[in-house]
């Protein structure tokens, strides 16, 4: 099986894999790392208008060398949606819309996966943003609120009519969580009907995987979510397994930490004020991905200061 380019719009990825957003992961470094490891496009985790205009200061910044780079947005006021576009309009290439957070506090609003719910005032938000920029523009869905009501079909289609680029569907209802499976023959069902680019997404874990959901869903393009956290050998691996040859089985410990130290290369750079706290979360997720990791993990939890979290880690790739 061979890749073919992902094209949003006027933008034309070549690599179709596609970093998902991910509050508190998926940072400026963590992209461009993911970058460097192979993934087509990458997203920021969701954006509000409320919260970037009173922390522009410190807002988490797009960067020239991340492009082809996607902002995602949450909300329901168009008003406000587009001066959050506006505002980051020039540093990205497309724009996506999140209508599939099922976070409680997001329901409530009637934002996120709320609109996966109810497509109408989904379609008519998607309406308006498409009036205001002529960035290429998506949305990200969940297959409806629960089993009973898989409001998909009518989502995809007020979201066809509203004139967006491609929708990215995330295999599960709103009222799911992890623990269920997300459903890849409901996602295939859907690109059969589809008149726009499907980007499929859900468990997605191996290149096995990635090259399993091209196989079985007819996708345009796979996003990665929680299988490329401390994994960005996932993109490369999903390239190796794509182009018929066989990708490693494992990644040592000392490959990883290398990736690591890469992503703090990165963010040392591009953050004005870095957290060791976000370089020690990391730095357990890079670990655990590795086998026999339990007792390095416990220590870097320990670890009280950048310096001693590099020893740390400098010393366990150099085992
Ligand atoms: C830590 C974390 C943060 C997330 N943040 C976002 C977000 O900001 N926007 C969004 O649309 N989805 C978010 N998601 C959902 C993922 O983008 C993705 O849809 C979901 O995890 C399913 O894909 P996966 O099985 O590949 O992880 C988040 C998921 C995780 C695990």
């Amino acid at each position: 099986m061979k890749f073919r380019p992902l094209k949003i719009g006027k933008l034309k990825i070549e690599t179709p894999l596609v970093l998902a957003p991910m509050c508190d992961v998926t940072c400026n470094a963590f992209r461009l790392l993911c970058k460097d490891y192979g993934a087509g496009l990458v997203y920021s985790p969701k954006l509000e208008e409320a919260k970037f205009r009173m922390d522009r200061e410190n807002f988490d910044d797009f960067l020239p060398n991340e492009r082809p780079v996607g902002a995602q947005i949450i909300g329901d006021d168009p008003e406000n949606l587009r001066q959050l576009i506006d505002a980051i309009g020039d540093k990205v290439d497309t724009i996506d819309l999140n209508a599939g957070c099922s976070k409680r506090n997001y329901i409530k609003l009637q934002w996120g996966g709320w609109l996966s719910s109810n497509p109408k005032n989904l379609g008519s938000i998607l309406s308006k943003l498409r009036g205001f920029t002529d960035k290429p523009l998506t949305v990200k869905v969940r297959l409806g609120s629960n089993r009973k009501s898989p409001e998909i079909f009518e989502t995809l289609k007020l979201c066809e009519d509203a004139g967006i680029d491609a929708i990215s569907i995330h295999g599960r209802f709103v009222m799911h969580n992890y623990v269920d499976k997300a459903d890849w023959s409901a996602i295939k069902k859907v690109k059969e009907t589809a008149n726009i680019p499907v980007i499929a997404n859900g468990d997605v874990f191996s290149a096995d995987d990635a090259v399993r959901m091209f196989d079985e869903t007819g996708c345009d393009g796979v996003m990665i979510g929680r299988g490329a956290i401390g994994n960005p050998f996932l993109f490369r691996d999903t390239k190796i397994a794509m182009s018929g040859k066989v990708p490693p089985k494992e990644h040592s410990l000392a490959e990883r930490m290398d990736a690591f130290f890469e992503f703090v290369e990165y963010y040392k750079k591009y953050n004005k004020e870095p957290d060791f706290k976000v370089l020690k979360t990391h730095a357990i997720w890079f670990a655990v991905a590795a086998p026999g990791t339990r007792s390095l993990r416990v220590q870097i939890q320990t670890v009280k200061n950048e310096k001693e979290l590099m020893t740390l880690l400098n010393a366990a790739r150099q085992k």
